[in-house]
C-alpha cells in the first residue's frame, strides 16, 4: 500500500535538546468559548491501535477523571485506593511509555501504525510545548527496547552528539510531502485568569465556584501520566549509578492538591540499593559492599545529588539549567525538563516528605471538600501576592494546606479526623518510623469513617475566613496531629507544627508583616461574603461575586463603602471583559493611581 511507503526516521533526542536550550516549556493554551461552562476536558485520541487485552478499559474507566475526582455522592461506594498502590501502578505504566518530539503536522494514524510495528500501543496522547510532542503507552516493556533499536544517534557536520539511548526520541519525517493532518493535543495549563472570571461569574453558587475552580486547575490525567513519565526518564539517567534506585514523585504532584503548572518534587530512592540482598546470606558469613565513607548522611545526601546534576547536566536529554542547590537544609538539585515544562526538585534522603504527601492524600480523598477548598484557599492566596513562587518571609502552600486541614478538623461535626485518631486505626503493617519519627497512620483509605458533617462549601469558606481572622496566632500553634490550639513553643509569628517532626515548625520562615496581611486579608474577605448574603449579584449582571470577587486585588478594600467596592469591582471585570476583546496575552494588568492591579492566580 502507498501508506507504507511513508517512513519516520526516529533519532536519540539529545543532540536536539543540547541545541535548543530555550526557556522551559510553555504548553500552548487552546482558545475556548469563553461563555461555555464546561471546556472539553481532555481531547481524546482519534485512534487507539492493538489496545491490550484487559488494560484499555481499565484505562479508559481511568481516563475518564482526572488525577482526582470533584464528583460527590459516590466517594463512599468506590474502594479508594492506596497512595502505595496508585504509586506503583502509575510508576509501572510509565516504564512502559516513551516521550516522543514530533513533527508539526503528521498524521496520528499512520504515527501509530507506524510505533505499533515496535508492539501494540495501550494509550496516547499529544501535547505542545514549544513544539507538538506525542506520550506513548505500550502494553509491554519490550517493546520500548525495539523502538531503541529501530533508532540511530543522529549525527551532525558542525557538533557532536553525546550517545544516550533513552526513551525520548525525535521523529522525523523522510518524506516531506506526506499527509499533513493537525493533531489535537491535550492542555498542559489551566485557563487564564480572564477565563477563569468569566467561568466563576456565570456559576450558580459559591459551592460550584469552588467545584469549578478545583476542576479547571487540577491536575488531568496527561499531566500526571507525563509528571511519572519524566520521573521515570530520570530514574533512567540515575539507574546508570544506582541500577535499583525509583524516583518517586512526591508534594503537589501526587497528593491531589497540585495545579496545572506546579513543580515536580522527586525523591531519589536509594533504599532497595541499601537493603537488597540484606536477607540472602545463610551461614556463619556475612558479606558486604565495599564502599566509601564520609562523615554525615548529609554528606553523603551532597555528594549524590552533586554527582547527579553533573550527569543531568551533561547527559540527560532535555534536561536544562541545572543548579546545585546543596547547602540548603534539604539539599536539591534543581533543572528544567524541557519537553514537558515542568520544573523539577530532585531530593534524596527526604522520605518524611513522601509521608507527608501521602498523608494529605489520604486528606484529599476522605472528604470532596476537602480539596475544592483547599485549592481556592491556595487560589485565592495566590492572587494577593500571600504566596510566592520565590522562596521567602510568605506562607506556603504547604502550610496553607495544613491551616485548610486544622480548620476542617476544627469543624462540628469534625470533616477530617486527627493524625493521632489516624494513627489509632493503623495496623502493623502501617507502622512507619523514619529517623526516629513516628510516621504511623492508617494507610487503607476504606477503613476511615466518611465524617457526618454536611455544610456547605459556602459556609465553610465564609468561616474559613472569620476562623483564622481571628485565630490568637500570638499565643497558639496550629497542630494536625491533635487537631486542637496548643501553646506556641516559641515566638515564631505562624506556628504549624511538622506533624512527623513535631519539635519542628513548617512556617518558621513567615514573618510578622506576611501573617498580618494574611489576617488582614481573611477579615475582608470574610466581610465581603457577608456583605454579598444580603446582597447577592444576578448572575446576568456579569459582577464579580462569591469567590471571583474574592480573587480580585484589594486596593484599599478596607477604606471602601460596600457601595464604592461594588463600583470598583464593575469597574474592574468591565476592564475584564474589555481585555479578553483586546490582545488576548494571558495576563492582565491595569495600573489603578500607583498600584498594578493583577489577577495572577
Ligand atoms: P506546590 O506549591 O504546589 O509545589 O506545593 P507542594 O506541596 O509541592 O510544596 P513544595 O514543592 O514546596 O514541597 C514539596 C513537599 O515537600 C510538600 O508537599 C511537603 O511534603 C514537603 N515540604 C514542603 N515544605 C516543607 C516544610 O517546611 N517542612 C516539611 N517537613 N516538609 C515540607
Ligand atoms: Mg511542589
Amino acid at each position: 500500500m502507498r501508506e507504507n511507503a511513508l517512513t519516520f526516521q526516529l533519532c536519540a533526542s539529545a543532540v536536539f535538546f543540547f541545541l535548543t536550550m530555550a526557556v522551559p516549556g510553555v504548553g500552548l493554551l487552546t482558545r475556548l468559548n469563553l461563555c461555555a461552562q464546561r471546556r472539553t476536558r481532555v481531547q481524546r485520541p482519534i485512534v487507539r491501535l492493538l489496545s491490550c487485552p484487559g488494560t484499555v478499559a481499565k484505562d479508559l474507566r481511568r481516563d475518564e477523571q482526572p488525577s482526582g475526582s470533584v464528583e460527590t455522592g459516590f466517594e463512599d461506594k468506590i474502594p479508594k485506593r492506596r497512595f502505595s498502590e496508585m504509586q506503583n501502578e502509575r510508576r509501572e505504566q510509565a516504564q512502559r511509555t516513551v516521550l516522543i518530539h514530533c513533527p508539526e503536522k503528521i498524521s496520528e494514524n499512520k504515527f501509530l501504525k507506524y510505533l505499533s510495528q515496535f508492539g501494540p500501543i495501550n494509550n496516547h496522547f499529544f501535547y505542545e510545548s514549544l513544539g507538538l510532542y506525542a506520550v506513548v503507552e505500550f502494553c509491554q516493556k519490550e517493546s520500548i527496547g525495539s523502538l531503541q533499536n529501530g533508532t540511530h544517534t543522529p549525527r551532525t557536520a558542525m557538533e557532536a552528539a553525546i550517545p544516550f539511548r533513552s526513551r525520548f526520541f525525535n521523529l522525523k519525517l523522510k518524506n516531506q510531502t506526506s499527509e499533513r493532518s493537525r493533531i489535537r493535543s491535550s492542555n498542559q495549563l489551566p485557563r487564564s485568569n480572564k477565563q477563569l472570571f468569566e467561568l466563576l461569574c456565570y456559576t450558580e453558587s459559591i459551592d460550584d465556584q469552588l467545584n469549578t475552580l478545583l476542576k479547571e486547575f487540577q491536575l488531568t490525567e496527561e499531566n500526571t501520566k507525563l509528571r511519572y513519565l519524566t520521573c521515570s526518564l530520570i530514574e533512567d539517567i540515575a539507574a546508570a549509578y544506582f541500577p535499583d534506585c525509583i524516583i518517586r514523585p512526591f508534594g503537589s504532584s501526587v497528593n491531589t492538591f497540585g495545579k496545572l503548572g506546579c513543580d515536580l518534587d522527586m525523591f531519589l530512592d536509594l533504599d532497595e540499593t541499601r537493603n537488597l540482598g540484606a536477607h540472602k546470606t545463610s551461614g556463619n558469613f556475612l558479606m558486604e559492599f565495599q564502599v566509601k565513607t564520609v562523615p554525615s548522611e548529609r554528606i553523603a545526601t551532597q555528594k549524590i545529588l552533586s554527582v547527579l546534576g553533573e550527569c543531568l547536566d551533561h547527559l540527560g536529554p532535555g534536561c536544562v539549567g541545572v543548579q546545585k542547590i546543596l547547602n540548603a537544609r534539604c539539599p536539591l538539585v534543581r533543572f528544567s525538563h524541557q519537553a514537558s515544562g515542568f520544573q523539577c526538585d530532585l531530593t534524596t534522603n527526604n522520605r518524611i516528605a513522601l509521608t507527608s504527601s501521602e498523608l494529605l492524600y489520604i486528606y484529599g480523598a476522605l472528604d470532596s471538600r476537602v480539596r475544592a477548598l483547599v485549592f481556592s484557599i491556595r487560589c485565592w492566596a495566590r492572587a494577593h501576592s500571600l504566596t510566592s513562587s520565590i522562596p521567602g518571609a510568605w506562607i506556603t502552600n504547604f502550610s496553607l494546606t495544613m491551616m485548610v486541614i486544622f480548620f476542617l478538623q476544627r469543624r462540628s461535626p469534625p470533616i477530617l479526623p486527627t493524625l493521632d485518631s489516624l494513627k489509632t486505626l493503623a495496623d502493623a503493617e502501617d507502622k512507619c518510623i523514619i529517623e526516629g519519627n513516628n510516621c504511623t497512620f492508617v494507610r487503607d483509605l476504606n477503613r476511615i469513617k466518611p465524617s457526618r458533617n454536611t455544610e456547605t462549601l459556602e459556609l465553610l469558606l465564609k468561616e474559613f475566613f472569620e476562623y483564622f481572622g481571628n485565630f490568637a496566632f500570638d499565643k497558639n500553634s496550629i497542630n494536625i496531629r491533635q487537631g486542637s490550639e496548643q501553646n506556641k513553643p516559641d515566638s515564631s509569628p505562624l506556628y504549624i507544627q511538622n506533624p512527623f517532626e513535631t519539635s519542628l515548625n513548617i512556617s518558621k520562615n513567615v514573618s510578622q508583616s506576611q501573617l498580618q496581611k494574611f489576617v488582614d486579608l481573611a477579615r475582608q474577605s470574610a466581610w465581603i461574603l457577608q456583605q454579598e448574603d444580603r446582597d447577592r449579584p444576578s448572575i446576568s449582571s456579569n459582577r464579580p461575586w462569591g469567590l471571583a470577587s474574592l480573587l480580585l486585588p484589594s486596593v484599599n478594600r478596607k477604606s471602601f463603602t460596600k457601595k464604592k467596592s461594588n463600583k470598583f469591582a464593575i469597574e474592574t471585570v468591565k476592564n475584564l471583559l474589555e481585555s479578553l476583546k483586546g490582545n488576548g496575552t494571558e495576563n492582565f494588568t491595569k495600573t489603578s493611581g500607583k498600584r498594578t492591579i493583577s489577577t495572577q492566580a
